[in-house]
């Protein structure tokens, strides 16, 4: 029998499918981890010759494919054989677009110990990691979850390697001499942006540990260090960069008056005239909204941040005193603030 995605089942039906998510966040989990998506190839396979391949039994991997392929995630041929479709491409670590570590990260054990506690988050508005763990959320990833720190750092690369070619394709920086990377990460969003304009300078802003893994571009050797110069430290201090633009990119998530913080920061070493391009998830009028308020839902239970509306994005801007000269969609799930620091 084929197995195809249903189309809109009646509330009742809605409503259980819903309050199993979690099975499907699981099978979505164990085909990334048993490594599916990358044994199979273009070819319609037995599920024998993949099990064979990823080293499980046959009739459990048939069973978890099946759940799967109800969602489009892989499909289920008449002859019993196992195809790949466009989602299921998206787990093979070899894919250009490949999402195989962000549906790990999203479903890694901290989640599962997480999200039990939504209502007791939604009734104090605080995370849940202190009282789960004792320390804070990325303490506790880097001391105490090594296997999870290391995934959501390859996830942050991934995500952050795809968005950088949608944020270097919508800026124009012409006229611009230098741009700075507040919170920039390991540099992506910089050296997509020297690559698009070669007389431009680049500066990365991150804490140390994190500048430390800073794409090998960037540093000395790399093609692109003459242009390129990384400051670690923490932006909530100072901001020591002098630049004509400054990128602020998924790093307002936080508590507001790190928020605030960081905004006088970035105006004060800016100045009057420097462009301030803030780009975040939006949890409304975007296309990808049950994404947004997942993450934002997510960002509750671990840090007791936030995603943005674009009210509460456009208030906080404006309260730091930037002036917004436009709002723009970089990619289905991220939107462009494009501010100035008055004269
Ligand atoms: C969600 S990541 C976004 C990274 C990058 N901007 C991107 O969009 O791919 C948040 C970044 O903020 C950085 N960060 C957190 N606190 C910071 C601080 N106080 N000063 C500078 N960077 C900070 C983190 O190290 C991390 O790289």
């Amino acid at each position: 029998m084929t197995t195809t995605a249903p189309s809109a089942p009646p509330p009742s039906m809605r409503l259980r499918e819903l309050v199993f998510g979690a099975a499907c966040a699981a099978a979505v989990r164990a085909a990334a981890r048993l490594g599916v998506a990358d044994a199979l190839g273009e070819a319609p396979t037995t599920v024998e010759d993949l099990a064979a391949a990823v080293k499980t039994e046959p009739k459990p991997l048939r069973r978890l494919l099946r759940a799967l392929s109800c969602y489009g995630v892989f499909t289920e041929r008449p002859d019993g054989t196992i195809a790949h479709t466009d989602m299921s491409r998206l787990l093979r670590e070899d894919d250009p677009h490949s999402l195989r570590y962000i549906s790990l990260w999203c479903t890694e054990p901290w989640t599962w110990d997480a999200w039990p506690k939504l209502d007791e988050a939604v009734r104090t508005g605080r995370n849940v990691v202190q009282d789960l763990y004792g320390k804070e959320f990325f303490t506790y990833l880097n001391e105490d979850a090594p296997e999870s720190a290391d995934v959501f750092n390859r996830a942050m690369t991934t995500s952050s390697e795809q968005s950088a070619r949608d944020v270097a394709a919508l800026l124009d920086l012409s006229g611009a001499a230098s741009v700075a990377d507040i919170g920039g990460g390991q540099g992506h969003v910089v050296a997509s942006l020297l690559d698009k304009y070669p007389s431009m300078h680049g500066s990365l802003l991150d804490l140390p540990r994190v500048v430390e893994n800073a794409v090998p571009r960037l540093r000395p050797g790399g093609d692109l260090a003459g242009r390129a110069r990384i400051v670690p430290g923490d932006a909530r201090v100072s901001v020591p960069v002098k630049a004509d633009v400054y990128v602020i990119k998924n790093i307002l998530e936080w508590d507001d008056e790190s928020t605030a913080q960081l905004l006088r920061n970035v105006i004060e070493a800016g100045g009057p005239g420097a462009r301030v391009v803030v780009i975040e998830n939006l949890v409304d009028d975007t296309p990808s909204m049950r994404f947004s308020t997942a993450m934002d839902l997510l960002l509750l239970l671990n840090v007791g941040g936030a995603k943005h509306t674009t009210d509460s994005m456009t208030g906080r801007l404006t309260a730091a005193g930037l002036s917004i000269d436009g709002i723009a969609p970089v990619n289905p799930y991220l939107h462009a603030f494009d501010c100035h620091v008055p004269g």
